[in-house]
């Protein structure tokens, strides 16, 4: 599995922390290779180009699997994302202007294995400047761990 994780000025300092942790998070049940697709400093940028970033990568992605539909398990998928901003609300809502994209817009572990549980999100959006990065950090475990639910939850993601 392939892991794009992007953020704004606003979630760098958290993604840098992600990235450091991310070597404790490779005994996780799958195979998963972790790409930094910016920011790469500090200096202020827009939430949108990096948000743009992963989802491009994550749709290209999905165009090179034979079918995908909503109601397949999440390791189905060949890629899932990370984005970061200061509240992680720009990058929701540019996210989910792709149709291929739900991002899940996550502040705790149990919100976000509701998301891949319930909804099936393929891109969890982190508030930078409002969490400390072991909660981080076990939210992405989380979120690479959890399996859709499937069932009823799938006709739900397919009205989607
Ligand atoms: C940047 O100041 C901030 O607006 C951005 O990181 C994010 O919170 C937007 O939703």
């Amino acid at each position: 599995m392939k892991v794009y994780i992007g953020s704004d000025h606003g979630g760098f300092e958290l993604k840098q922390e992600l990235l450091k942790l991310w070597p404790s998070m490779l005994n996780i049940p799958t195979q998963t290779n972790l790409s930094d697709v910016g920011c790469f400093t500090n200096s202020s940028t827009d939430y949108p180009d990096l948000a743009e970033n992963v989802c491009t990568r994550i749709i290209n992605d999905y165009m090179s699997q034979p079918k995908i539909i909503a109601s397949e398990d999440a390791f189905a998928y060949n890629s899932l994302g990370i984005l970061v901003c200061g509240s992680g609300q720009g990058m929701a809502m540019k996210a989910n202007k792709y149709a291929q994209i739900r991002a899940a817009l996550c502040w705790s572990p149990e919100i976000t294995a509701l998301a891949r549980e319930h909804n099936n999100a393929n891109i969890l959006c982190l508030p930078g400047r409002f969490l400390n990065s072991s909660v981080a950090i076990e939210m992405v475990r989380v979120f690479l761990t959890t399996p859709f639910a499937k069932g009823r939850h799938a006709l739900r993601v397919e009205k989607i």
